[in-house]
């Protein structure tokens, strides 16, 4: 019988986990449900994560380096090494950098797992499946530019899944934690990492055969913002505060040079001052090394309660948000599932405790892994069985985190008498997934082009209630030889405003899988003087805001 290697990769903020698991393959993309090999994560220096950071080389005989031995060239050549970048992936002005940052240590992952998985055998009998997760908040770019990245370094098959969805696989699937959400149940997800908090619903229906449903709901943009208007919420804003007050009375352009290295000190500071508070001791000491300059550090409970005082209660606020968003009143709340190191805070349970009385540790409805950082991976590896139908729960449907929009700009120096490009909603919040459109929208354009040798029409996504551009799609036409001629003298002189406009008649039909991955099918007839003379149909991916 042939195998199916899953390799699930949990590519964080700041550590990421790589495991794999096999299964018997039962045609079909099932799989047997009793794995040949169970989830097991890859270590790295004998440890099962791995810190998300690259080291560029010097050029000069040190080669690039990645996680730990990238993280011990930082203090000596901060500005040869990069971490934190997973959070710039899809921006327009960071995102290109983060992508090949994301590629080549995602390279670097493969190169290990090919020691544990025949990813360069053409061995007919095996099937690799890669599944590579994200936080829920993520948008259509994001997700797409994640993809290509672990694509684009190598790994076969790759599919995307949420980051708390994998951690409640590794509940429902892990042998003797087996955790079987009864039908009605309604669980609320929160994962607590570097760079994100995020809270989805699993909503398991009462009626068998239905399939459960996951719902993101983002509490961020309808609270209060804590500190200084800051809205984050993740392990890297409290590793901010921590240093800022540890540093309150030391030179600011020392702090200033020492930056980064100083993050990574007050991160590992931050970590065992939580395990000292959560063992009931109320203070933590050590000594940095500041340049050649030793430094005490030292912090209370009450100073850091008086401190991280907004940002300790925001946490409350997020989790009495999400319900409101979810329309979930507590009580309803049947199970917890917490992951993310950021969730190992004391003043986590502290607020469960309080908005969820009725949820606890010791009767299973409060449920945390008993190796967190290896949860998301693990559970990513049981994503064959979960779309199986095989493990005690149907793979859960998804609803969409982010409305999407669309607009075909008139783009140069429009000749309608007003541009109307305002984009068209295309997708609501909370849509069912996949989506696809009934029918074309049907959008027409009109634009002077300014390119002689081609014509453009250039499709912008939109995602959010805020419009937050995604990266463009663009169509191009070649102009034929005449037109180029006339279009390259007509530009030419001081009158070409008068130049004949390019015309477009635009049918757009779009696609939206359940990852929130867009594909978009155009239509794109040209016109010249009112004849149409060129139709284009075209596939549109994510274009090339990377590449
Ligand atoms: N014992 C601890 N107490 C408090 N915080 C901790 C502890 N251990 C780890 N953290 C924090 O948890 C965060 C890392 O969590 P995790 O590894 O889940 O995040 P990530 O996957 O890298 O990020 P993301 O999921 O946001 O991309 C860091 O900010 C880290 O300092
Ligand atoms: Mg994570």
């Amino acid at each position: 019988m042939s195998v199916v290697y899953s390799i699930g990769i949990d590519f964080g903020t700041s550590n990421s986990c790589i495991a794999y698991a096999t299964y018997y393959d039962r045609g079909n993309g099932k799989v047997d449900p009793h794995p040949v090999r169970r989830p097991e994560a890859i270590s790295f220096h004998h440890r099962d994560t791995i810190p998300t950071v690259v080291f560029l080389g010097d050029g000069k005989g040190q080669p690039p380096m990645f996680g730990e031995m990238a993280e011990e060239k930082a203090p000596f050549y901060p500005e040869l090494t990069r971490s934190g970048f997973k959070l710039h992936l899809g921006r327009p002005d960071t995102g290109r950098e983060a992508f090949l940052l994301s590629k080549q240590f995602l390279t670097y992952l493969r190169q290990r797992a090919a020691e544990f998985i025949p990813l360069d055998d053409k061995d007919s009998f095996s099937r690799v499946e890669t599944i590579v997760g994200h936080p829920v908040q993520w948008s259509a770019d994001q997700r797409e530019e994640t993809r290509r990245a672990a694509e684009e370094a190598g790994f076969p098959n790759v599919r995307l899944e949420e980051e708390s969805l994998a951690a409640l696989y590794s509940h429902v699937c892990e042998e003797g934690a087996g955790f079987h959400p009864r039908p009605g149940s309604r669980i609320l997800m929160v994962d607590m990492g570097g760079g994100t908090t995020d809270f989805a619903f699993l909503e398991v229906p009462s009626k068998p055969g239905e399939r459960p449903e996951s719902i993101p709901v983002d509490p961020a943009p309808a609270i209060e913002t804590w500190g200084e208007g800051q809205r984050s919420y993740g392990g890297r804003d409290l590793d901010r505060l921590i240093l800022d007050y540890l540093a309150r009375e030391w030179e600011p352009e020392l702090v200033q040079r020492h930056r980064q290295s100083l993050m990574r000190e007050a991160r590992r500071f931050k970590e065992v001052f939580s395990n000292h508070l959560r063992e009931g001791a109320d203070r933590y000491e050590t000594l940095w090394l500041v340049g050649d300059d030793p430094r005490k550090v030292r912090l209370t409970r009450a100073e850091f309660e008086q401190m991280a005082a907004p940002y300790i209660a925001h946490f409350e606020l997020l989790l009495r948000g999400a319900l409101t968003e979810g329309k979930v009143a507590a009580d309803q709340v049947t199970h917890l599932i917490l992951t993310g190191g950021h969730s190992r805070w004391y003043f986590v349970d502290d607020a469960l405790e309080r908005v969820f009385p009725h949820l606890k540790t010791s009767d299973r409805t409060i449920l945390r892994h008993s190796h967190p950082e290896q949860s998301v991976a693990r559970g990513l590896a049981y994503d064959p069985v979960v779309r199986s139908n095989a493990a005690g729960i149907l793979a859960p449907t998804r609803r969409a985190a982010h409305a999407v929009w669309l607009s075909v700009p008139n783009e140069g120096q429009s000749l309608t008498s007003k541009p109307k490009d305002e984009p068209v909603l295309l997708i609501p919040r909370g849509q069912q997934l996949p989506f696809q459109t009934r029918k074309p929208l049907r959008l027409r354009v009109e634009q002077l082009g300014v390119d002689a040798r081609e014509a453009q029409v250039r499709i912008r996504f939109y995602s959010g209630e805020r419009h937050r551009p995604l990266a463009d799609r663009i169509a191009r036409f070649e102009r034929g030889f005449w037109e180029q001629l006339g279009k390259t003298f007509a530009l030419r002189l001081p009158w070409a405003k008068q130049a004949t406009p390019d015309q477009f008649e635009v049918l757009v039909a779009c696609q939206v899988d359940e990852h929130e991955l867009i594909t978009a099918e155009l239509l794109i007839t040209r016109y010249l003087n009112g004849k149409a003379i060129d139709t284009q149909r075209q596939k549109m991916k994510l274009s090339n805001a990377a590449a």
